[in-house]
């Protein structure tokens, strides 16, 4: 049985540090484990141009406490008056890594996305040109489309549309959610990526919603059905390298979260390599665990693994903190609702 594993130092192909107070605590929890991570631009305001995104990168630089060093890698949001050549300036400068499309009103902070996908057209083919990755929020927003089957349906009717009208653009599909996500991935070829969180990893609809409904566990994509479950967690063990972790760890205030209209956004900077450990040990697949964080994600944006690396060893029910302080207020962390044995130890 094994019970220590040193992998390569992870990176986090998707994470969401807000700003401010919230940026100052939650940034430690991320760079304590993580390397680099692509950080999401949904700020209010978003981050659109390149200079947003210097002054936001030279924000989290600030807030990283001495002695911790973390690169972020910056991303700008797609608005239908993106100009491509700004954006193009601030990825030949080595600033922007990627560019995310959210649906208009597909999830927190979302509402300067994309509503007609003509209007971005030229900006997606100037990325195709350059070899910038559109990072996707795969949802769709119209109202009379059910909520767990909105990835899907984005699949089909703006997903597929968008590469077959792109040629060469590189695509990761963001935190996908169903085993319809994971089997278009397998379809197609390596300009098309997709990331997967931890907590989708670990809790299915019913963990949400069954014996009391537990806003913690209230993310978007929500969580959908077991045989997803299943399907992401065969993806992410599988060594298929188009697969890689990014936690969309995204925290909120509790008063945010325990409200009417609670936020979306599950918070597991703090446990997610432990969760991970224990999840590829339940697999068999401990030995997977390193292309999945640390190995798939740099082949697929280009660039280069971390020297570095991490150990993580099997011992006594690991602590963690319920919630972790904020100048914002309390943010709960991710409660897998099991013990976990792993711990991040060097
Ligand atoms: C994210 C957030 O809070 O910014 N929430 C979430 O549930 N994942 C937005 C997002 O990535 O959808
Ligand atoms: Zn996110």
């Amino acid at each position: 049985m094994t019970h220590s594993l040193t992998i390569r130092r992870p990176d986090d192909w998707h994470l969401h540090l807000r700003d401010g107070a919230m940026l100052q605590a939650v940034l430690p929890e991320t760079a304590r484990h993580f390397a680099r991570a692509i950080i999401m631009p949904n700020l209010v305001p978003p981050v659109v141009k390149g200079d947003h995104a210097a002054a936001y990168r030279d924000r989290i630089l600030a807030a990283l406490p001495d002695g911790m060093t973390f690169e972020p890698l910056m991303t700008l949001y797609l608005t239908e008056d993106t100009d491509a050549e700004d954006m193009a300036a601030a990825h030949a400068s080595g600033l922007v890594k990627a560019v995310k499309l959210y649906p208009a009103g597909a999830t927190t902070n979302s509402a300067s996305g994309v509503r007609d996908f003509d209007k971005v057209r030229g900006v997606l083919e100037k990325m195709a040109e350059i070899g910038l990755p559109l990072c996707v929020h795969g949802e769709v927003t119209d109202a009379e489309i059910d909520i767990f089957d909105r990835e899907a349906v984005f699949i089909d009717r703006v997903l597929d549309p968008i590469r077959k009208a792109t040629p060469g653009l590189r695509v990761v599909m963001e935190h996908i959610t169903t085993s319809n996500g994971v089997e278009y991935v397998k379809a197609n070829d390596t300009d098309l990526g997709a990331t997967i969180t931890t907590h989708h990893l670990i809790i299915n609809r019913n963990h949400l919603l069954v014996g009391g409904i537990r806003p913690h566990y209230y993310c978007l994509p929500v969580a959908k059905r077991e045989e997803h479950r299943l399907a992401l967690r065969a993806a992410a063990t599988s060594g298929d390298v188009r697969f890689f972790l990014g936690t969309d760890s995204a925290p909120h205030t509790d008063p945010n979260k325990l409200s009417d209209c609670g936020c979306a956004g599950c918070f597991t900077a703090p446990n997610t390599m432990s969760l991970l450990a224990h999840v590829f040990e339940e697999e068999g697949a401990l030995d997977k665990l390193e292309g999945f964080a640390s190995l798939n994600g740099p082949a697929f944006y280009k660039l280069p693994v971390n020297s570095e690396t991490i150990t993580l060893t099997k011992g006594d029910v690991a602590e963690f903190p319920d919630k972790i302080e904020t100048g914002d207020g309390p943010v709960t962390v991710f409660d897998p609702g099991f013990p976990v044995h792993w711990h991040v130890t060097a």
